[in-house]
Protein backbone atom coordinates (compact mmCIF):
# COMPACT_ATOMS: atom_id res chain seq x y z
CA UNK A 1 0.00 0.00 0.00
CA UNK A 2 0.93 3.35 -0.56
CA UNK A 3 0.75 6.38 1.46
CA UNK A 4 -0.55 9.01 -1.07
CA UNK A 5 -4.33 8.93 -0.02
CA UNK A 6 -4.16 8.47 4.08
CA UNK A 7 -6.44 9.99 6.17
CA UNK A 8 -3.99 9.75 9.24
CA UNK A 9 -0.27 9.90 8.58
CA UNK A 10 1.61 9.27 11.96
CA UNK A 11 5.28 10.58 13.39
CA UNK A 12 5.36 6.74 14.91
CA UNK A 13 7.71 5.75 17.32
CA UNK A 14 8.09 1.92 17.31
CA UNK A 15 8.80 -0.79 20.02
CA UNK A 16 9.10 -4.16 20.76
CA UNK A 17 7.43 -4.53 24.20
CA UNK A 18 9.00 -6.93 26.25
CA UNK A 19 6.37 -7.46 29.22
CA UNK A 20 6.45 -9.32 32.53
CA UNK A 21 3.73 -9.80 34.59
CA UNK A 22 5.08 -9.39 38.17
CA UNK A 23 2.60 -9.32 41.64
CA UNK A 24 3.76 -5.71 42.02
CA UNK A 25 6.17 -3.02 41.67
CA UNK A 26 9.79 -4.09 42.09
CA UNK A 27 11.79 -1.99 45.34
CA UNK A 28 15.66 -0.87 44.27
CA UNK A 29 17.62 -4.03 44.28
CA UNK A 30 15.20 -6.67 44.84
CA UNK A 31 14.75 -9.62 42.85
CA UNK A 32 10.71 -10.73 41.75
CA UNK A 33 9.59 -13.81 40.27
CA UNK A 34 7.68 -12.93 37.11
CA UNK A 35 3.88 -14.91 36.56
CA UNK A 36 4.79 -14.61 32.86
CA UNK A 37 6.52 -13.14 29.86
CA UNK A 38 5.95 -11.81 26.38
CA UNK A 39 6.79 -10.02 23.69
CA UNK A 40 4.73 -8.13 21.67
CA UNK A 41 4.46 -5.22 19.59
CA UNK A 42 3.98 -1.79 21.07
CA UNK A 43 5.70 2.32 20.61
CA UNK A 44 3.36 5.23 21.53
CA UNK A 45 3.41 5.92 17.54
CA UNK A 46 3.03 2.38 16.14
CA UNK A 47 0.13 1.92 18.87
CA UNK A 48 -1.81 4.90 17.74
CA UNK A 49 -1.46 3.94 14.09
CA UNK A 50 -3.21 0.45 14.61
CA UNK A 51 -5.37 1.44 16.52
CA UNK A 52 -6.76 4.23 13.90
CA UNK A 53 -6.28 1.88 11.17
CA UNK A 54 -8.71 -0.04 13.42
CA UNK A 55 -11.20 2.52 13.73
CA UNK A 56 -11.03 2.73 9.37
CA UNK A 57 -8.43 5.00 8.86
CA UNK A 58 -6.51 4.70 5.76
CA UNK A 59 -3.01 5.15 8.09
CA UNK A 60 0.81 5.75 6.71
CA UNK A 61 3.89 5.90 9.05
CA UNK A 62 6.79 7.95 8.94
CA UNK A 63 9.27 5.70 11.60
CA UNK A 64 12.78 4.69 11.52
CA UNK A 65 13.26 1.08 12.61
CA UNK A 66 16.63 -0.90 13.24
CA UNK A 67 17.10 -4.48 10.99
CA UNK A 68 16.75 -6.52 13.21
CA UNK A 69 14.13 -8.74 14.30
CA UNK A 70 12.11 -6.59 16.02
CA UNK A 71 12.15 -4.03 13.04
CA UNK A 72 10.70 -6.89 10.63
CA UNK A 73 8.54 -7.56 13.43
CA UNK A 74 6.80 -3.81 13.35
CA UNK A 75 6.78 -4.27 9.36
CA UNK A 76 5.26 -7.13 9.55
CA UNK A 77 2.39 -5.30 11.96
CA UNK A 78 2.19 -2.79 9.62
CA UNK A 79 1.29 -4.86 6.44
CA UNK A 80 -0.99 -7.03 9.01
CA UNK A 81 -2.96 -3.43 10.03
CA UNK A 82 -2.68 -2.01 6.21
CA UNK A 83 -0.86 0.74 7.43
CA UNK A 84 1.38 2.26 4.67
CA UNK A 85 5.26 1.68 5.01
CA UNK A 86 6.95 3.80 2.16
CA UNK A 87 7.77 6.37 4.81
CA UNK A 88 9.78 3.86 7.01
CA UNK A 89 13.41 4.05 7.13
CA UNK A 90 15.54 0.56 8.00
CA UNK A 91 18.56 1.74 9.56
CA UNK A 92 21.45 -0.52 8.90
CA UNK A 93 23.03 -2.12 11.60
CA UNK A 94 20.85 -0.13 14.10
CA UNK A 95 18.77 -1.53 16.91
CA UNK A 96 14.70 -1.11 16.88
CA UNK A 97 13.19 0.59 20.02
CA UNK A 98 12.57 -1.62 22.81
CA UNK A 99 9.87 -1.02 25.77
CA UNK A 100 10.52 -3.36 29.38
CA UNK A 101 7.01 -3.40 30.96
CA UNK A 102 6.11 -4.71 34.12
CA UNK A 103 2.49 -5.36 34.23
CA UNK A 104 1.38 -5.53 38.39
CA UNK A 105 -1.45 -7.65 39.28
CA UNK A 106 -3.97 -4.66 39.70
CA UNK A 107 -2.84 -4.12 35.91
CA UNK A 108 -1.15 -1.38 36.21
CA UNK A 109 2.62 -0.60 35.14
CA UNK A 110 5.87 0.94 34.80
CA UNK A 111 7.77 1.07 31.39
CA UNK A 112 11.49 2.16 30.43
CA UNK A 113 12.06 2.81 26.75
CA UNK A 114 15.25 2.60 24.65
CA UNK A 115 14.37 3.97 21.18
CA UNK A 116 16.83 2.84 18.98
CA UNK A 117 16.66 4.09 15.58
CA UNK A 118 13.71 5.57 16.44
CA UNK A 119 16.13 8.54 17.93
CA UNK A 120 17.27 9.16 14.46
CA UNK A 121 14.01 10.16 13.12
CA UNK A 122 14.41 13.61 12.45
CA UNK A 123 13.39 16.40 9.65
CA UNK A 124 14.99 14.51 6.74
CA UNK A 125 12.23 11.51 7.36
CA UNK A 126 9.52 14.02 7.26
CA UNK A 127 10.54 16.54 4.44
CA UNK A 128 10.69 13.57 2.20
CA UNK A 129 7.08 12.23 2.99
CA UNK A 130 5.97 16.04 2.79
CA UNK A 131 3.25 15.39 -0.21
CA UNK A 132 1.49 12.64 1.91
CA UNK A 133 1.41 14.85 5.12
CA UNK A 134 -0.04 17.72 3.02
CA UNK A 135 -2.85 15.13 1.33
CA UNK A 136 -3.68 13.60 4.53
CA UNK A 137 -6.44 14.91 7.16
CA UNK A 138 -4.73 14.73 10.50
CA UNK A 139 -1.24 14.23 11.64
CA UNK A 140 -0.58 12.71 14.86
CA UNK A 141 2.95 12.19 17.19
CA UNK A 142 3.67 11.23 20.62
CA UNK A 143 6.62 12.49 22.85
CA UNK A 144 8.28 9.17 22.13
CA UNK A 145 10.20 10.65 18.94
CA UNK A 146 12.24 13.70 18.15
CA UNK A 147 10.34 16.50 18.67
CA UNK A 148 12.45 18.14 15.26
CA UNK A 149 10.31 15.83 13.57
CA UNK A 150 7.21 16.01 15.50
CA UNK A 151 7.99 20.12 14.53
CA UNK A 152 8.91 19.76 10.85
CA UNK A 153 5.54 17.75 10.50
CA UNK A 154 3.33 19.84 12.16
CA UNK A 155 4.53 22.70 10.05
CA UNK A 156 3.96 21.43 6.86
CA UNK A 157 0.46 20.29 8.47
CA UNK A 158 -0.71 23.92 9.76
CA UNK A 159 0.21 25.11 6.95
CA UNK A 160 -1.47 23.20 4.28
CA UNK A 161 -4.92 22.98 6.98
CA UNK A 162 -4.31 19.29 7.84
CA UNK A 163 -5.41 19.02 11.78
CA UNK A 164 -2.72 17.89 14.31
CA UNK A 165 -2.77 16.13 17.66
CA UNK A 166 0.03 15.45 20.01
CA UNK A 167 0.10 12.76 22.83
CA UNK A 168 2.33 14.65 24.95
CA UNK A 169 3.58 11.18 26.47
CA UNK A 170 5.61 10.82 27.86
CA UNK A 171 5.98 13.98 29.68
CA UNK A 172 8.61 16.28 28.66
CA UNK A 173 8.86 19.97 28.54
CA UNK A 174 7.37 21.16 25.31
CA UNK A 175 8.32 24.74 24.10
CA UNK A 176 5.23 26.79 22.98
CA UNK A 177 6.38 27.10 19.69
CA UNK A 178 5.15 23.29 19.23
CA UNK A 179 2.31 23.85 21.76
CA UNK A 180 1.09 26.48 19.16
CA UNK A 181 1.34 24.16 16.36
CA UNK A 182 -1.17 21.22 17.79
CA UNK A 183 -4.97 21.53 17.10
CA UNK A 184 -5.23 18.97 20.04
CA UNK A 185 -3.53 17.58 22.82
CA UNK A 186 -4.26 14.27 24.82
CA UNK A 187 -2.55 14.47 27.77
CA UNK A 188 -3.66 12.41 31.06
CA UNK A 189 -4.16 14.10 33.96
CA UNK A 190 -0.51 14.33 35.76
CA UNK A 191 0.95 15.77 31.99
CA UNK A 192 -2.32 18.17 31.24
CA UNK A 193 -0.86 20.36 34.37
CA UNK A 194 2.36 21.62 31.87
CA UNK A 195 0.19 22.42 28.53
CA UNK A 196 -3.00 24.75 29.91
CA UNK A 197 -2.82 28.32 29.15
CA UNK A 198 0.20 27.90 26.65
CA UNK A 199 -1.83 28.19 23.19
CA UNK A 200 -3.20 24.80 22.11
CA UNK A 201 -6.37 24.96 20.04
CA UNK A 202 -7.78 22.20 22.34
CA UNK A 203 -6.68 19.95 25.28
CA UNK A 204 -8.73 16.35 26.02
CA UNK A 205 -7.46 14.67 29.11
CA UNK A 206 -7.57 11.41 29.30
CA UNK A 207 -8.91 9.97 32.86
CA UNK A 208 -8.86 6.56 32.65
CA UNK A 209 -12.09 4.47 33.86
CA UNK A 210 -13.60 8.42 34.64
CA UNK A 211 -13.31 9.18 30.63
CA UNK A 212 -12.18 12.14 29.29
CA UNK A 213 -12.46 15.86 29.87
CA UNK A 214 -12.50 18.42 26.85
CA UNK A 215 -10.81 22.31 28.06
CA UNK A 216 -11.57 24.33 24.56
CA UNK A 217 -8.61 26.29 23.67
CA UNK A 218 -6.21 24.72 25.97
CA UNK A 219 -7.00 27.85 28.69
CA UNK A 220 -7.05 26.82 32.09
CA UNK A 221 -10.51 26.46 33.46
CA UNK A 222 -12.76 25.13 36.61
CA UNK A 223 -14.44 22.98 34.47
CA UNK A 224 -14.22 21.55 31.29
CA UNK A 225 -16.19 22.51 28.62
CA UNK A 226 -17.28 18.73 27.53
CA UNK A 227 -16.92 15.83 30.23
CA UNK A 228 -17.33 12.42 28.88
CA UNK A 229 -18.36 9.54 30.96
CA UNK A 230 -16.09 6.43 31.12
CA UNK A 231 -17.22 3.19 31.31
CA UNK A 232 -16.28 -0.07 33.93
CA UNK A 233 -14.63 -2.61 32.11
CA UNK A 234 -12.93 -5.84 33.13
CA UNK A 235 -9.09 -4.13 33.32
CA UNK A 236 -6.39 -7.33 32.36
CA UNK A 237 -3.96 -4.07 31.07
CA UNK A 238 -3.34 -0.31 30.62
CA UNK A 239 -0.87 -1.11 28.72
CA UNK A 240 -1.25 1.58 24.94
CA UNK A 241 -4.45 2.61 26.55
CA UNK A 242 -3.70 6.80 26.35
CA UNK A 243 -2.66 5.59 22.62
CA UNK A 244 -5.67 4.19 21.49
CA UNK A 245 -7.31 7.20 22.47
CA UNK A 246 -5.02 9.41 20.27
CA UNK A 247 -5.37 6.89 17.52
CA UNK A 248 -9.49 6.22 17.64
CA UNK A 249 -9.55 10.22 17.79
CA UNK A 250 -7.38 10.88 14.80
CA UNK A 251 -9.70 8.61 12.96
CA UNK A 252 -12.63 10.20 13.83
CA UNK A 253 -11.53 13.61 13.07
CA UNK A 254 -10.51 12.22 9.80
CA UNK A 255 -14.08 10.93 9.26
CA UNK A 256 -15.68 14.74 9.99
CA UNK A 257 -16.32 13.46 13.27
CA UNK A 258 -16.80 17.23 15.42
CA UNK A 259 -14.43 17.21 18.68
CA UNK A 260 -16.74 15.86 21.11
CA UNK A 261 -18.13 13.39 19.21
CA UNK A 262 -15.09 12.01 17.92
CA UNK A 263 -13.60 12.61 21.73
CA UNK A 264 -16.50 10.10 22.38
CA UNK A 265 -15.84 7.80 20.17
CA UNK A 266 -12.51 7.56 21.14
CA UNK A 267 -12.98 7.11 24.73
CA UNK A 268 -15.24 3.87 23.53
CA UNK A 269 -12.05 2.67 21.93
CA UNK A 270 -9.83 3.34 24.55
CA UNK A 271 -12.10 1.97 27.00
CA UNK A 272 -12.23 -2.24 25.00
CA UNK A 273 -8.28 -1.05 24.71
CA UNK A 274 -7.80 -2.35 28.36
CA UNK A 275 -9.70 -6.00 28.20
CA UNK A 276 -6.72 -7.93 26.51
CA UNK A 277 -3.08 -8.33 26.91
CA UNK A 278 -0.81 -5.66 25.47
CA UNK A 279 -0.59 -2.68 23.53
CA UNK A 280 -2.71 -3.81 20.65
CA UNK A 281 -5.09 -7.17 21.53
CA UNK A 282 -7.60 -5.60 22.30
CA UNK A 283 -8.01 -2.48 19.75
CA UNK A 284 -11.86 -2.16 18.63
CA UNK A 285 -12.59 -2.17 15.10
CA UNK A 286 -15.05 0.43 15.08
CA UNK A 287 -18.15 -1.64 14.66
CA UNK A 288 -16.82 -2.82 18.28
CA UNK A 289 -16.17 0.72 19.88
CA UNK A 290 -19.50 1.75 18.63
CA UNK A 291 -21.59 -0.75 20.02
CA UNK A 292 -20.00 0.62 23.50
CA UNK A 293 -20.76 3.80 22.65
CA UNK A 294 -24.42 3.08 22.30
CA UNK A 295 -24.63 1.28 25.66
O1 LIG B 1 1.89 3.65 25.74
C1 LIG B 1 2.31 2.31 25.80
C2 LIG B 1 3.60 2.15 25.06
O2 LIG B 1 4.60 2.90 25.73
C3 LIG B 1 4.13 0.74 25.02
O3 LIG B 1 3.66 0.02 23.91
C4 LIG B 1 5.63 0.94 25.04
O4 LIG B 1 6.26 0.56 23.86
C5 LIG B 1 5.85 2.42 25.33
O5 LIG B 1 6.17 3.09 24.20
Amino acid sequence: MTDGACDVICIASWNADLVSRVARPIARGETLMAHSFDIQPGGKGSNAAVAAARQGAKVGVIARIGDDDFGLMALALWTKEGIATQHVEVAANERSGVAQILVYDDGDNSIAVATGAGAGLGQANVGVACEAIRACKVVMASNEVPMAATIAAFKIARAAGVTTILNPAPAVTLPDALIALCDVLTPNESEAQLLFGRGAGAIIVTLGAAGCAIYQDGKPAQTPSCAIHGWPMQVVDTIGAGDTFTGALAAAIARGEPLAMAAQSANAAAALSVTGRGAIAAMPTLAQSQNLKKS
